[in-house]
């Protein structure tokens, strides 16, 4: 199939590459020309594992290309996918000026029968609108599909590859027969086509991303509730998710949940619900715990030193979750800041994300090149981010190189017992004291 693929985000450049990958001709489109001639030089702009040389063989085998042009992108094309960005708007609702720019444009190329597919995350409703917007100038006949995209930051390809499901919200036969070839390389038994109608479809991410979001917001409250107890949270989360109706992944408690779409999602669901005249209590209560959550780690420096001036906080992890660039929301942001305002010298090091981080972290955080760098002279450490990296510190030397013997495991990877051996005062998120 001849596929286009208008703006190349995350969503829109992974979709546009392991298409390519299963065989089809794919153009990608944006109107950003540095990143355009950055990808035609095989390079990327985000950091993905297993992405660029994706990129790279399929451009060289010209299946995957490149351009500015959404009409050059778009001749001869059956299907293109619309995975533009949705800011949050004013009201916290996805702002839908670009998807539907987009939508005007692909509604003056549209020649021949095409498929329009919305990928980017839109409130309720929005297939409709792009249906009308690009019904004003297609002709030919066309349908538009809902197809939410539940990619993960940091393993985006394998879950391209290798769905749980692929929701499709589609009313016409025709356009579901394109979609069901589309994505059949992709999809097995067990992880199916689910086809629904668009706005269903819709719903479904939005309401995927605040149940995940919830389970997070409600083990942090668990943790909260343990460390009070007495009780493990790591033993407390096994104990739950060994129950097939409960399962155990999004159980860890944590620093907050961040990243680009769990704290806009679910702001964009409770302005849902406040329009229609519900309340959707719950995920006020979801977005209150994280937000308290991001502070937990200065709370408790601060319940264990007092004052924080003049003391040095190194801190391990800026990144919002592992194998990513992005600082979206990223708890380590708000930590750095809660620390350097308290009077703190903070010192990070983060293997991937530092540059991204750098011009949001100011002038009062340092950057390290190397974690054990980052540690030297430091009263306490803290884990933020748990890059495999970090994972298992050479305690021995922590202990040689720092100035006080203090950890605070925002991830609750460290070994407290192994830690506390070498002498370290150890806390993390409901877990027992020593
Ligand atoms: C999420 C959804 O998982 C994905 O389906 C959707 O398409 C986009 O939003 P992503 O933002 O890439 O993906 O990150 P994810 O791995 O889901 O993690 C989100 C946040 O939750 C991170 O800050 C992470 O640290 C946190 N988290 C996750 C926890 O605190 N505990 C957990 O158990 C899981």
């Amino acid at each position: 199939m001849k596929i286009a693929v208008v703006g190349t985000g995350y969503v829109g450049l992974v979709t546009g590459t392991c298409l390519s990958e299963s065989g089809h001709h794919v153009t990608c489109v944006d109107v950003d020309e540095k990143k355009i001639a950055t990808l035609r030089e095989g390079g990327i702009p985000i950091y993905e594992p297993g992405l660029e040389e994706l990129v790279r063989r399929n451009a060289r085998e010209r299946r995957l290309a490149f351009t500015t042009s959404l009409a050059a992108a778009m001749r001869d094309t059956e299907v293109v996918f619309i995975a533009v960005g949705t800011p949050p708007g004013e009201t916290g609702e996805a702002d839908l000026t670009h998807v539907l720019t987009a939508a005007e444009q692909v509604g003056r190329a549209i020649e021949r029968y095409t498929v329009v597919v919305n990928k980017s995350t839109v409130p309720v409703g929005s297939c409709e609108r792009v249906r009308e917007v690009v019904a004003r100038s297609a002709r030919a006949e066309f349908d538009v599909v809902s197809n939410p995209e539940f990619l993960k930051e940091g393993s985006a390809v394998d879950d391209f590859m290798r769905p749980d499901r692929v929701v499709v919200g589609v009313a016409s036969e025709r356009a579901r027969q394109v979609m069901a070839d589309l994505y059949q390389p992709f999809v097995r038994t067990e992880q199916p086509i689910l086809f629904m109608d668009p706005r269903s479809a819709e719903l479904t991410k939005y309401a995927a991303n605040a149940m995940l979001a919830t389970r997070i917001s409600f083990m942090n409250d668990v943790a909260a509730l343990c460390e009070r107890l007495g009780c493990d949270v790591d033993q407390v989360r096994r104990g739950m998710g060994s129950d097939r109706r409960i399962g155990y992944p999004f159980l860890f408690p944590g620093v907050g949940f961040g990243g680009s779409c769990f704290p806009k999602d679910v702001r964009a669901v409770m302005t849902m619900a406040r329009q229609l005249g519900l309340d959707f209590d719950l995920l006020r209560a979801v977005e209150r715990v994280n937000e308290r959550q991001k502070r937990l780690l200065f709370d408790k420096a601060v319940k264990h030193f007092g004052a924080l001036a003049g003391k040095r906080c190194a801190l391990w992890g800026l990144a919002f979750k592992p194998k990513t660039d992005d600082m979206r929301e990223a708890p380590a942001l708000t930590l750095a800041q809660l620390l350097a305002g308290a009077g703190a010298e903070v010192v990070a090091h983060d293997p991937v994300a530092a540059e991204v981080a750098r011009p949001l972290l100011g002038p009062h955080v340092r950057l390290a090149g190397e974690p054990y760098a980052a540690a030297e002279g430091a009263d306490a450490l803290f884990l933020v981010t748990e890059w495999n990296e970090f994972r298992a510190p050479d305690y021995e030397r922590l202990g040689q190189i720092m100035r006080g013997k203090v950890l605070f495991d925002g991830r609750n990877v460290w070994d407290a017992a192994r830690a506390r051996a070498a002498g370290f005062t150890y806390f993390g998120v409901g877990r027992p004291a020593a």
